[in-house]
């Protein structure tokens, strides 16, 4: 009877709104896989300011710091309950000799990060202050070892070092460093990149070395971690095939970057401030593609691994836009807008959707660099609208996916047009529902009818609104509160509907019960 009355309500909003309705239906029925908590993964590289300056002042700075950690960022990172932290790069990785970055700090080398602009770096923050910043923040640590151009020898080393509790020279010069018990490593990547700044190698030589690097990683790592093999660049398909059928049973996950570029060129990026709709709908267009990727990358693994047992890891991904104005370009300091809110957003939704094979995504990069969650300038630091999105959504985090089916007006420009209503929605273990939706259509409102019949929902517990005056609104150091979630109370639910009026380019997270 109830999902009579159902059917029947949902025919009669048809009827009265004609075609434009726009719909999400959730299939309580076909929930299977859980979203694994790690898709809202973070990633810290020595680049720019990530580590120095924006997570690392020293505990001499006059920041405020607890023993050297920024305090300010240091809580910012712990309400947004972070999964695992990926470090130290990215192409810094394979440049990277950890054993210059333990021991008395006055004792460490300087180092030039070669690839990030030259900049001289003092090797302060090493293996002790990451694995110690896991710890704070109460998050898996997912060390990158360094294939291109370190040696076997040095990362078996680093993992006896970090993991061990064995009486042998590294797990004692760990002790004489001033920590005693092993840390817990959950991931090893092998390589980063390998395909480019990581060696620049062939996929078919790269699958021998992650064979032999993958070998003496169990033996040293004694199965305590995940060995994550490197994995391809975009649509590089062959990378994933080659990987896959030449080693795929040497790795425990496979790795994919993507960046989401507005124009589309790497040569002409665009402005992350004052950009117009058309990049705006570029921008979201190009997120969109992810679900292609992972799609195609999965559907390569499924041929080589039917059982999935290899998840797949997007350890790198974001939009990549110009520096800001004055900045150093190497360093990769960008502003983050309400738009890429938006395609974190959207990235969610299509992470949440492949649950059976994606297990991990890290967003580059965590402060200061590309899509980040936080931007610092000398004792000031500010909440990215990208912060506050990942905020909203954390309540997915672990919580069992809930299929649905979004039919819904698109969102055009000239001859190009996409769905301008992106959603997904979940199960905790506590039986709350969340749904998230996205209106991408910056120029109007719009109402979704959400049904959630397939459960017997009772009421609406809160709900949270993240929107801005413009697409393109920033939060800075000067108004760093332009972009923040709200109350939300435009909605109402009633017979198994639950219908939600989006403003023009905005996230809502509901929860019920
Ligand atoms: O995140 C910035 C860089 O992008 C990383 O160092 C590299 O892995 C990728 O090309």
């Amino acid at each position: 009877m109830k999902t009579f009355i159902t059917i029947f309500f949902f025919g009669l909003l048809f009827t009265m709104h004609g075609q434009a309705q726009n719909t999400m239906k959730l299939d309580f029925d076909a929930a299977q896989y859980t979203i694994h908590k790690n898709i809202y993964g973070q990633f810290a590289e020595h680049l720019g300011r990530c580590i120095y300056d924006g997570i690392w002042v020293g505990p001499d700075s006059d920041i405020p710091n607890v023993n050297g950690y920024r305090k300010d960022v240091l809580e910012a990172l712990q309400a947004l309950d972070i999964p695992v932290l990926r470090w130290p790069g990215g192409c810094f990785a394979d440049t990277y000799h950890w054993k210059e970055g333990v021991g008395p700090v006055e004792e460490r080398p300087a180092i030039k990060n070669v690839f990030w602009g030259g900049t001289l770096e003092d090797n302060s923050f090493g293996t002790h202050e990451f694995l110690n910043l896991c710890e704070m923040l109460d998050c898996d640590a997912y060390i990158s070892a360094n294939v291109g151009s370190g040696s076997v020898e040095e990362m078996v080393d680093w993992i006896q070092y970090m993991t061990s509790d064995d009486d042998v020279p590294m797990v004692n010069w760990r002790r004489e460093n001033g920590r005693k018990e092993p840390w817990d490593v959950k991931f090893v990547g092998i390589g980063n990149e390998s395909w480019g700044c990581g060696g620049d190698m062939r996929p078919e030589f790269y699958a021998d070395l992650l064979r032999r690097y993958s070998m003496y990683a169990r033996l040293y790592g004694q199965g305590k971690f995940q060995r994550v093999g490197c994995g391809a660049n975009s649509r590089d398909y062959n990378w994933t095939d080659v990987v896959m059928n030449r080693a795929g049973r040497h790795m425990d996950a496979l790795s994919l970057h993507y960046y989401t570029i507005a124009t589309g060129n790497w040569g002409s990026k665009s402005s992350a401030t004052g950009f117009d709709e058309e990049l705006y709908f570029s921008g979201l267009k190009n997120a969109m593609f992810m679900d292609e990727l992972v799609s195609k990358h999965a559907a390569i693994m499924d041929k080589y691994d039917p059982d999935k047992r290899v998840p797949l890891l997007v350890d790198e991904w974001g939009i990549w836009l110009d520096v800001e104005p004055g900045t150093e370009p190497g360093h990769l300091y960008q502003q983050n807008s309400m738009r890429d809110a938006l395609i974190a957003a959207i990235t969610f939704d299509i992470f949440h959707k492949y649950s059976h094979r994606v297990k991990m995504a890290n967003i580059a990069q965590m402060v200061n660099v590309l899509q980040a969650m936080i931007l610092t300038e000398g004792d000031k630091m500010v909440k990215t609208p990208t912060y506050h999105l990942f905020n909203m959504y954390k309540v997915h985090q672990d919580a069992l996916f809930i299929p649905s089916k979004i039919t819904c007006e698109d969102y055009k420009m000239g001859d190009e047009s996409f769905p301008a209503i992106s959603g997904t929605a979940s199960r905790d273990k506590a039986g709350k529902v969340h749904v998230s939706l996205s209106n991408l259509n910056p120029d109007k409102k719009t109402t979704v009818e959400v049904d959630v019949s397939g459960v017997d929902i009772e009421k609406v517990n809160n709900a949270s609104l993240l929107t801005a005056s413009a697409f393109n609104s920033v939060n800075t150091f000067n108004i760093p509160e332009a972009v923040k979630p709200v109350g939300f109370s435009d909605y109402k639910l009633s017979k198994g509907v639950l219908s939600v009026t989006l403003p023009p380019h905005s996230v809502v997270t509901i929860e019920m019960q």
